[in-house]
């Protein structure tokens, strides 16, 4: 039913044809347009075909009155809204004060005073002129709003997305740092694996010479077998550890005891120094306070660090060949561990670009290590540092926040 107009229209209805054209005289000039209707029912079909702006409604007709009129467009939603004024006669009052009941926004009385009559339609239009207005501007704010909610939701819907791929690319990342880690192991490992398997290579031998034996030495074969198993367990255990550290999955959160964890990583690299002649010595503090984080991805910052070191003395004559792994509680609620090295330093220089990711200055290097180290230590809460030795080499210090389960 809503039109669009250049100027606004107002519906005169009166059964008076008369009157009809004093009305329209007087009306004459004003920014408005001028439609009429004779009688009630004229005046609703009219009104359903335009909507006018202003209804000026004359109280009494025959046939279908303008109580009637006013009554059906009150009824109907779509008319509801149309303003309403009546013309009575001046003694009428009843029928103004009815008018209004029913809904009506003003009333005029015949004989009407031309001025008056204008500025009460001019009222009522720019009345509701203004609630049009009003309403338009409601609804585009509500169409704003809308598209408002739908960019946010989009946008939070990319930033989840993004987090996502992030965090995926980051656990590729790591993965692929603990896997190059481990590969500079794999020669020690193998190496490692088989000192037990040729153990029970040797002492399967025995074991079948023992049984062949008349009579056959049963009890020194059990022994042999016995010596199997242990041996068998010891390259399960090798086999295990670095599998774990291989293993691929989401960071999981569980008390630590460093300790136990440089422990780990001294056995996953010991034959690695041993074979590059380095020493490498444990100095963990006993009592140290636990660590929550996860396991696998704090054993990675110290096997990086560690590497990193057996690189750095690998040039160094072999009696010079040290690095130190260190556990310290300061008594608060903070846990230290550091890795100190004989090496050659780091240039200052350079001091916080080894953190960056891809700085390398090794023929195979990823340059991921530190980068990595710092980004877990950082997500556990923690700080890691580098700072070159008084005398030769480097320190670097993880520094965690102890958990509040007490010690280990
Ligand atoms: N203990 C260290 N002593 C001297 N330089 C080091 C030490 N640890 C790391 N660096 C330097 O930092 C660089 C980056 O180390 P890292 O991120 O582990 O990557 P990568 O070991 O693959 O080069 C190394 O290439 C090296 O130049
Ligand atoms: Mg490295």
């Amino acid at each position: 039913m809503s039109t669009m107009r250049a100027s606004s229209l107002v519906l005169l209805v009166d059964d008076d044809p008369q009157s009809l054209k004093l009305l329209s005289d007087a009306l004459a000039g004003q920014p408005f347009a001028l439609a009429v209707a004779l009688d009630g029912e004229m005046a609703l079909r009219q009104i359903r075909r335009e909507e006018p702006d202003l209804v000026l409604l004359d109280a009494v007709m025959p046939g279908m009155d303008g109580f009637e009129v006013c009554r059906r467009l009150q009824a109907d939603p779509a008319t509801r809204d149309i303003p309403i004024i009546f013309m009575t006669s001046l003694a009428d009052t009843a029928s103004r004060v009815r008018g209004l009941e029913l809904g009506a926004v003003d009333y005029v009385t015949k004989p009407f005073v031309r001025a008056e009559l204008a500025a009460r339609v001019r009222a009522q239009i720019a009345v509701r002129a203004g609630a049009r207005a009003l309403a338009e501007k409601n609804a585009e704010l509500e169409r704003t709003a809308a598209e408002l909610a739908r960019a946010r939701d989009t946008l939070e819907a990319e930033v989840v997305r993004r987090t996502d791929e992030l965090m995926a690319t980051n656990q590729r990342l790591t993965h692929m740092n603990r896997v190059a880690a481990m590969s500079e192991l794999a020669a020690s490992i193998a190496h490692e694996l088989n000192q037990p398997l040729a153990a029970i290579l040797s002492n399967a031998q025995a074991a079948r010479r023992l049984l062949q034996k008349a009579p056959p030495d049963v009890a020194e074969a059990l022994a042999a077998l016995g010596d199997i198993v242990d041996d068998d367990r010891r390259a399960a255990t090798i086999i295990q550890r670095m599998r774990a550290m291989l293993k691929k999955g989401p960071p999981r959160t569980d008390e630590q005891d460093l300790n136990a964890l440089a422990r780990e990583v001294a056995r996953l690299v010991g034959n690695d120094a041993l074979l590059r002649g380095v020493t490498l010595r444990m100095d963990l503090a006993p009592g140290l306070p636990r660590v929550r984080g996860d396991g696998i991805q704090l054993q990675q910052v110290l096997l990086n660090l560690v590497v990193n070191a057996l690189d750095a003395v690998a040039d160094r004559p072999p009696e010079r060949r040290l690095v130190v792994v260190r556990t310290r509680g300061d008594g608060k609620a903070r846990v230290m561990l550091s890795v100190e090295d004989s090496g050659k330093g780091i240039a200052p220089a350079d001091m916080e670009r080894v953190f960056e990711a891809f700085y390398t200055t090794k023929a195979e290097g990823l340059g991921v290590g530190l980068a990595i180290s710092r980004s877990i230590v950082e997500a556990h809460g923690g700080r890691l540092s580098a700072e070159n030795n008084p005398g030769e080499g480097v320190t670097f210090r993880c520094q965690l926040p102890a958990s509040e389960e007490g010690g280990a």
